[in-house]
């Protein structure tokens, strides 16, 4: 990546400052305010019913995602989270392994665990983001970041729905390098995709570095863009200089690539306008967002003809789901003691236009007026009694339904409501 050690060590030296200064009164101040205002429970569909499902199935599934054409969620989970994660630095036992699971969210029927096929059985399998491709009629290839004790790879897989089977393919590393700290991933192509690398120093390689990385809000993270179409995986760097680049989306339209930058100030989502012919992404606009944001996903049951969701270059309207941890230091103890913390959840839609937010603790308000360009919709909050640690949000408007997966929740928050 693009940094020079200079500009590293100068780097470290403001984070450290940031520490001692600003960092503690912004983080505490902002847990107080948040657990003092979030409600229990409230969501944006009065008709609907919500419901806590499979809490004996799932346990602190990350990434949740819906196939919209084929009515299905795939979910990313790993019950050992409480001893293994690389991200917040628990890191204690690698042995058990997650799993990936199918769930019909139209039907509400049909929980399947995916079976890995071929997956090298000296592989361990710890999976955050998840994500699929697929051209129409052809098959899906599902593309896992996997923190592994030795480090971390994207394993890329094709889904069979019908069997709940993923035939392992391939593992992709280098060495620490491009793949360092991968969070989520954006495929572009069967053979290519774009993945947030969320920090520089990471815990098994800088433990005390990795701390100033995080709470110095240091921008180290960046995006990885990723060819394997050749016998040779090619890597570049499509964005540098992301603080704690966590979730990424593609647009449907291909013009548009957003990313969550965790540790921002203010924390935000950063919009870049893709050029599908080079993958080049160029820096467009910034949303603030009312938390700190985790996963992004967009409801890809959206038309990229329909003139309400694009507009004519491409760029979305609505649709797009920034999920996130209003109460961040929350966050950390609940990663210390899953069975007994709790940390609150907050998932929204973001949109152009201006419009204002009609929660019980309004968006709006948290991160003041902007220019109107975007508005964001509450589509669930809570203090984390209700559902906590909220990473994801999936959504498909055209039939009424929404998931919320959490770090460290048992099950999933499912919402239905009449359309
Ligand atoms: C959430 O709010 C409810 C209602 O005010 C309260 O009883 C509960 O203790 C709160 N939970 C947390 C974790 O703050
Ligand atoms: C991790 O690396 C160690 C030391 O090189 C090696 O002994 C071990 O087999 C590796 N484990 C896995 C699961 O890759
Ligand atoms: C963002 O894109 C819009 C539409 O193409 C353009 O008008 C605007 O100037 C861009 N902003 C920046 C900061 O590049």
């Amino acid at each position: 990546m693009a940094i020079s050690s200079g500009t590293k060590v100068a780097a470290v030296l403001t984070g450290v400052i940031a520490i001692l200064g600003g960092f503690v009164y912004n983080l505490v101040s902002v847990d107080i305010v948040a657990l003092k205002s979030l409600p229990e429970a409230w969501y944006a569909f009065p008709s609907g019913a919500v419901e806590v499902i499979f809490q004996d199935e799932l346990k602190y599934c990350e990434d949740a995602l819906f196939d919209h054409e084929m009515g299905i969620a795939i979910l990313s989970c790993d019950p050992g989270r409480g001893e293994w994660n690389t991200v917040m630095g628990t890191m204690y036992n690698p042995n058990p392994k997650g799993a990936l699971y199918l769930y019909n969210y139209v039907t509400k029927t049909d929980l399947r665990q995916v079976e890995l096929v071929g997956l090298p059985e000296a592989s361990d399998f710890h999976p955050l983001g998840i994500n699929f491709y697929r051209e129409p009629g052809k098959e899906t290839r599902l593309f896992v970041v996997n923190h592994q004790r030795n480090g971390s790879t994207v394993d890329v897989f094709t889904l069979d729905y019908e069997n709940s089977k993923a035939a392992y393919m391939t593992s992709i590393s280098d060495g620490d390098q491009n793949i360092l700290a991968p969070n989520a991933i954006a495929p572009i192509s069967y053979t290519s995709f774009y993945v947030t690398n969320d920090h520089y120093f990471i815990p098994r390689l800088h433990p005390i570095l990795n701390k100033i990385e995080t709470f110095g809000s240091l921008p180290l993270g960046w995006v990885t863009l990723v060819d394997i179409a050749g016998p040779i995986p090619k890597f570049s760097t499509a964005i540098s200089n992301i603080g704690f680049a966590n979730g990424i989306v593609l647009t449907p339209t291909g013009k548009e690539v957003i990313v969550a930058s965790t540790i921002s100030k203010p924390p935000s989502v950063f919009i870049y306008t893709r050029d599908s012919a080079t993958n080049t992404l160029t820096f467009n606009s910034s949303v603030a967002v009312p938390f700190r944001p985790d996963n992004l996903n967009f409801d890809d049951g959206l038309d990229v003809n329909d003139k309400t969701a694009f507009d004519d270059e491409g760029r979305f309207l609505r649709g797009l789901i920034a999920a996130g941890h209003p109460a961040p230091l929350k966050l950390f103890a609940v990663s210390r003691d899953p069975v007994h913390k709790k940390a609150p959840s907050w998932v929204v839609e973001i949109r152009r236009g201006g419009e204002s937010d009609k929660a019980a603790w309004s968006a709006t308000e948290v991160v003041g007026s902007t220019d109107g360009e975007f508005s964001l919709r509450t589509l669930y909050q809570s203090n984390g009694s209700h559902f906590g640690t909220s990473t994801t949000g999936a959504v498909d408007f055209s039939r009424g339904k929404m998931l919320v997966s959490g770090l460290y929740e048992k099950g999933l928050l499912e919402f239905g409501w009449n359309i």
